[in-house]
């Protein structure tokens, strides 16, 4: 072909491209845990923003209005598409310090000692939201950094209505803030109730040195100074980890099947790992007239989830810091095979499951929000502090909260973490290691098209959440409202339990489940999903009934 010949049909493959993106439509629109943060990134779009530059403002709002999750003190995940239909991973987990160890949490004799993983200075990972968001702009934001702090900063300055839900929460929690913060009394009071304002000026002036410094505004100076400060009776964290952390853009796990591709977080997230594999294995079983929710399915569901747990438990950690096979875990005939020593009849108990054997080693507070914008980007956010308001240490005078996710690390071998993972030298705590995460921000393309958009909080719970979501659209057809509402259950591997949410919790549907062999435990609610979903040429949020999420679109 001429030079001229090529660039002709190149020229055509262009204006082809360009009337078939030009048919698509795409629309502005955010689903996140509380309602002034949906309000701040429906703002940035209308403002001409792209879904990443609304993401930051949404993480920066979040911190302020939904301080048991959002977080500048904690980290997170994202995955997002870009209307090229490039995908990204960002990794900005926090991490070990320096000085931790793996027996750090064992006494002398080697017991855990209880609550120094989840409670205080010792809990604290070394944050990495910040440098987290600032990473995302500087490769994909268009919109001045400046002024995505500034939503936040007059938030925070001039506070707004707690919920009924948050009031509960507040009070909850006022024991542990009294008792962990000596030095201040940040979010205390003697009694909140719905409505109250919360005003916090501290934590606007925290934003105002961020914006102005950038990131070193937060892990150098006076606010690295405090929070090393803070932590220093009982805490490893130093100066060093902070200057020094790095979030990590990371290729993400991209899994087609069907017409479908998942496009999910890679270590140290399971989440992308074990979603492929639940889809593998579920493809070995006729789904067709199998009932939403009905014994069959929850029976089906939960003996592929203890599979996927199992291996979750012994293989899956840092790949950074540990070999991950992640090249047999994503096998399709591994998870056939095992998929087939299902009996559809009968439970198979967890502790005759055990993780699959690979020839040579290769090498509940979190929140979830979700937006697309005009452009066709799309973004899915799951950012936590672990447990709700992590930590429970606020930086002295900075008013934010620490994480507590070196609990996510497996501090002894047996010895589940605070929902109840087990976890192995995979996950064995090491200085500079991240801990293993649930988190599973996720996107799913159909026919190579934008598709699904979610996420959820809810420990090891959002695996299955979003495995279930996503089965609810593409299996069940729901609307995506019905598909976040939808009752949902849980199995682990260990304990040997299926979670179901009340409203399964009926003697129809337990004493069949027994009968076959399952444990079943109710749970009042299970995950927080934030969904969007396009439909050829329409778009549809799904804000979860369970939290006070909200979802808007521009249209
Ligand atoms: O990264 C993880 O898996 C946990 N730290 C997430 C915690 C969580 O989702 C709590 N939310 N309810």
């Amino acid at each position: 072909m001429t030079n001229l010949n090529s660039f002709f049909c190149c020229f055509l493959i262009i204006l082809f491209l360009g009337c078939n993106s030009n048919k698509k439509r795409y629309f502005d629109a955010v689903v996140t845990g509380h309602p002034q943060a949906t309000q701040i990134g429906i703002q940035v779009l209308e403002n001409g923003g792209n879904a990443i530059d609304a993401s930051i403002a949404v993480q920066l709002a979040l911190s302020v209005c939904l301080p048991s999750a959002g977080n500048i003190g904690g980290g997170g995940f994202m995955i997002c598409r870009m209307n090229s239909g490039k995908a990204y991973a960002l990794d900005f987990r926090e991490k070990a310090p320096k000085k931790a160890t793996r027996n750090m949490y064992l006494d002398q004799d080697g017991n855990i000692v209880d609550s120094l993983s989840t409670y205080g200075h010792l809990s604290i990972g070394v944050p990495g939201t910040i440098d987290g968001i600032f990473e995302a702009h500087k490769k994909l934001g268009s919109m001045s950094m400046d002024s995505l702090f500034n939503y936040a900063i007059t938030l925070a300055q001039r506070g707004f209505p707690i919920t009924q839900k948050q009031a509960k929460e507040l009070n909850y929690y006022q024991k542990d803030f009294k008792k962990f913060n000596p030095n201040n009394n940040y979010l205390q009071s003697n009694k909140w109730i719905e409505g109250d304002t919360l005003k916090q000026v501290d934590l606007a002036n925290t934003l105002r040195i961020i914006k102005d410094g950038g990131r070193k505004g937060f892990y150098e100076g006076e606010i690295a100074t405090s929070i090393i400060e803070t932590t220093k009776e009982n805490g490893v964290i130093s100066i060093s980890d902070l200057k020094n952390y790095k979030s990590i853009w990371r290729e993400p796990i991209i899994f087609p099947f069907d017409d479908y591709t998942l496009i999910s977080m890679p270590p140290p997230s399971s989440g992308g790992i074990a979603l492929a594999q639940l889809l593998m294995m579920l493809s070995n079983f006729d789904l067709n007239n199998v009932e939403h929710n009905s014994i069959e399915y929850i029976h089906l569901l939960s003996e592929i989830e203890k599979r996927v747990f199992a291996d979750r438990s012994i293989h899956l950690g840092d790949m950074d810091y540990y070999s991950v096979p992640i090249n047999d875990l994503l096998n399709f005939d591994y998870n056939q095979d095992r998929a087939k020593k299902i009996k559809l009849k009968k439970a198979t108990p967890s502790n005759k499951i055990s993780n699959g054997e690979f020839k040579k080693l290769e090498s509940e507070e979190t929140t979830h929000f979700s937006i697309t914008d005009k452009y066709g980007n799309a973004v899915s956010v799951t950012t936590t502090l672990n447990t709700n308001y992590g930590s429970k240490v606020f930086v002295n005078k900075y008013g934010f909260l620490l994480n507590n996710e070196m609990d996510d690390f497996s501090s002894k071998p047996g010895h589940p973490n605070v929902y109840g993972l087990l976890g192995s030298d995979a996950n064995a705590i090491e200085p500079e290691k991240r801990m293993l995460s649930s988190m599973t921000p996720t996107i799913l393309e159909k026919n190579n098209n934008l598709f699904l958009v979610l996420g959820t909080p809810g420990g090891s719970t959002i695996i299955t959440s979003v495995f279930q979501t996503i089965l609810n659209v593409i299996l069940f057809k729901m609307p995506i409202q019905d598909a976040v509402d939808a009752p949902r259950f849980h199995h682990q591997w260990m304990p040997d339990n299926i979670y179901v949410e009340k409203v399964l919790y009926t003697d129809s549907l337990v004493n069949p489940l027994n009968a076959i062999g399952h444990n079943i435990k109710e749970r009042s609610s299970i995950g927080h999903v934030n969904a969007i979903l396009y439909n050829q040429n329409s778009i549809s949020t799904g804000a979860d009934h369970r939290g006070d999420n909200l979802g808007k679109i521009l249209q």
